[in-house]
């Protein structure tokens, strides 16, 4: 325990941390769900275009921008509106897929032929084959599965590959409304039946609905009958009004890289012949709480035809960076001072799984590969900003702000500042347990690392 204290003090010292809570609605998705654009696919461990467009302004960058862990291209599509290089890496193939689509420029021909292709797409036609993934049937009702993969060999028969990739876009973003699934915590539940996430309670103004759906249901096998047919029509519509509504005449299109941030100098300096180095790289990386992108995307990535095995599945998820325990846990070594004191301080009786132990020497020793990639990418005077959270395992908080920027320092680069944008407190039974052991429960928070190349 005395050491534990005396690693907090000491990387407290070094670090100044300030609050800053009118960040709290830039470093998450919640704000900016209902933006065009944004709203056609809920993915809700994004942050917002406003903190990486205010972040641009405030550090007065000019030069090219990058994100090593891109999601669904919040970064690029920020700074590609401004008229900005950008980069993106992302080792899923569905986000990435997402942010390519995203951040393409549709010009007003574009947008006005593809309008034209909404009959074709949702005529009659074979299913394409449906795929291996084992919950298949119960995340779909019948109906609603042949429909989506009629759709899909539509799709298939598209020439033109950015009118195909937009309709297959529209097509992967229905997935979850249509499906008996909703994405919640570390991976997907399902819905109560009729769609409900819970049922209502009985005495709420939607109970009355809620029994009328039940008593007009159709379907065999209980769930609500889901027009996909219909669905589909109205995001694509909603995507035509987007596309309207936003001013391409700046925008430059990103390079959006399929690949491990863990390589980024390569892939970096193989997508263009100039690659011009990176003045600012803003990234929220996977947090160290055992999140699995893969698990949470599986029907999209399933359906959408990037994995096609349980093979394939496996070697997808062993190869993303390690923050999760069905990431590649084995032969993990990676000495660091202050982490060492953590893990020694860990109680692991309390842990729900052994390897997160493993899981947590993993992430750091990923954290720090990727940070001395950026070391060689980035511009004298360029900056790299962190998004993200601490967390806690078996009563001992960590600090991943601290022990990031300590790990930046060790690289070379200068820690400018660390502001908390919000505090993260756990249950309440676990806050008082973190009092009565004399922790220091203001560690618990998400926080912007602000590092620069000098
Ligand atoms: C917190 S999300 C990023 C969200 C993003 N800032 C946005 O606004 O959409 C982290 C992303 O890192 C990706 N990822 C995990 N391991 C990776 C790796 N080794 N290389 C590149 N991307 C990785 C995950 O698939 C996930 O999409």
């Amino acid at each position: 325990m005395h050491s534990l204290r005396n690693c907090y003090k000491n990387l407290k010292s070094k670090y100044l941390v300030k609050k800053d809570y009118s960040l709290s609605h830039q470093v998450n998705f919640q704000k900016h769900k209902d933006l065009p654009i944004h709203r056609w696919l809920k993915y809700r461990e994004g942050y917002s275009v406003k903190l990486v467009q205010n972040t641009i302004n405030e550090l007065g960058i000019k030069g090219a921008v990058f994100d090593p862990f891109l999601g669904s291209g919040t970064t690029t599509y920020a700074s590609a509106l401004l008229g900005l290089k950008s980069y993106g890496i992302e080792i899923n193939p569905f986000p990435a897929f997402v942010s390519e689509v995203k951040t393409r420029k549709y010009e007003n021909y574009f947008i006005n032929n593809f309008e034209k292709l909404l009959p074709k797409i949702l005529r009659n036609n074979q299913p394409v084959k449906k795929p291996e993934l084992r919950i298949i049937d119960k995340a779909f009702n019948k109906n609603v599965l042949k429909s989506l993969l009629v759709i899909k060999a539509n799709i298939d028969k598209i020439k033109k590959p950015k009118e195909k990739k937009l309709a297959f876009f529209i097509w992967l973003s229905i997935i979850e409304e249509v499906s008996n699934t909703f994405k919640e915590g570390n991976g997907i539940k399902y819905k109560g039946k009729f769609g409900h996430k819970r049922p209502p309670r009985k005495d709420s103004s939607s109970y009355k609905e809620y029994q009328k759906k039940l008593k007009k249901c159709q379907d065999n096998d209980g769930w609500e009958s889901k027009d996909v047919n219909k669905t589909y029509q109205r995001r694509f519509y909603q995507v035509l009004e987007d596309l309207h509504s936003v001013d391409y005449s700046s925008l430059v299109e990103p390079e959006v890289i399929i690949g491990n941030a863990k390589n980024l100098k390569k892939h970096l300096i193989d997508s263009s012949q100039d690659f011009p180095g990176i003045s600012l790289t803003i990234f929220s990386p996977p947090y160290a709480n055992c999140f699995d992108y893969y698990e949470i995307f599986k029907l999209e990535l399933w359906l959408g035809g990037f994995i096609n095995s349980y093979d394939d599945f496996k070697k997808h998820r062993r190869e993303s960076m390690v923050s999760n325990l069905n990431a590649n846990l084995n032969d993990i070594f990676y000495e660091n001072g202050s982490l060492n004191i953590l893990l020694d301080n860990i109680n692991i009786k309390k842990l729900w799984d052994k390897r997160i132990i493993d899981m947590l020497k993993g992430y750091f020793r990923d954290m720090s590969t990727t940070l001395n990639e950026l070391w060689q990418v980035t511009n004298n005077m360029g900056y790299v900003v962190i998004v993200v959270a601490n967390s806690s395992y078996g009563d001992v908080i960590i600090p991943t702000d601290l022990l990031l920027a300590e790990i930046g320092e060790n690289i070379g680069f200068k820690v400018i500042k660390i502001v908390e944008a919000r505090s993260t407190n756990s249950s309440s039974q676990q806050m008082k347990r973190y009092k009565a052991l004399n922790l220091d429960t203001s560690l618990l928070r998400e926080s912007v690392v602000y590092l620069q190349k000098l």
